[in-house]
């Protein structure tokens, strides 16, 4: 089962409570903090959650060093948490534009949770399903021999976004906030996610939101272009 987050609303979040923006996305950490932990208690096998997308760079300069900074310290902090929890932590998303300390600190956690098996958790910093489509489209074209199949497409597109390897399809994606749009996230990968879309800001979003979801989820009947479970049997 491979959840994929966009966790939207820190912002909104913030400012209906007459605080700063960032104020929000410390808020926001504590809420991904809170739902790793459910993630695991559900027994789901991988976490996808947007964290900073491509497009990001263009808020305001002062946001984007911030959130660099929060991403940073983050970082560090979690990945003893993950450590201690079980939980394998990866970057997906690129790299060479990520300042130097974050870069190191990326490493560092990567390193130190690699024998997680309880949850792999992805996190997308510097992430556009559009670019990495397109990098791995150009990697394909360079080496024409290979038959490309879905296969070897989603291990082009694992490696250049630095996934270890190529994770399943996502199976349920969630989007806070309100808003219902993808903003580039996993584009590739919700070939057929079931979508869910909560109003409920990220830093307010709880276990029993997930679990909901996940309830909902269960419910749902999956199709994948074939006919329904009911319509089958009779
Ligand atoms: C999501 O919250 C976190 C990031 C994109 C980093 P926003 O910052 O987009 O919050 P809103 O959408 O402005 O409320
Ligand atoms: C998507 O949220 C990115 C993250 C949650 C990290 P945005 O707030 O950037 O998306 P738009 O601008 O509303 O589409
Ligand atoms: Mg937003």
């Amino acid at each position: 089962m491979h959840i994929g987050i966009i966790m939207d609303g820190n912002g909104r979040w913030a400012t209906a409570r007459a605080l700063p923006r960032t104020a929000g996305h410390h808020a926001g950490v504590r809420a991904a903090r809170r739902i790793v932990e459910s993630a695991v208690r559900a027994d789901v096998d991988v976490l996808t959650l947007y964290a900073f997308s491509a497009d990001n760079w263009g808020r305001p300069r002062t946001e984007v060093s911030a959130l660099m900074r929060l991403l940073r310290r983050s970082l560090d902090v979690e990945a003893k948490r993950c450590e201690e929890n079980g939980v394998r932590l990866t970057i997906v998303g690129r790299r060479d534009r990520l300042p130097n300390m974050l870069r190191v600190a990326v490493e560092d956690a990567e390193e130190r949770t690699r024998a997680g098996t309880n949850l792999h958790l992805r996190v997308a910093v510097d992430y556009s399903a559009r670019d990495a489509i397109l990098r791995a489209a150009a990697a394909a074209a360079a080496s024409p021999e290979q038959p490309l199949t879905r296969e070897r497409f989603s291990a082009l597109l694992a490696a250049v976004h630095h996934d270890p390897e190529p994770v399943p399809d996502v199976d349920l994606l969630i989007r806070t906030g309100g808003e219902q749009r993808l903003s580039d996230f996993l584009l590739w990968e919700c070939a057929y996610a079931e979508l869910h879309f909560v109003r409920r800001m990220w830093p307010d979003f709880g276990e029993d939101d997930f679990l909901a979801a996940l309830h909902e989820f269960q419910a749902r009947d999956r199709r994948f272009g074939a006919v329904g479970q009911q319509a089958a049997a009779g």
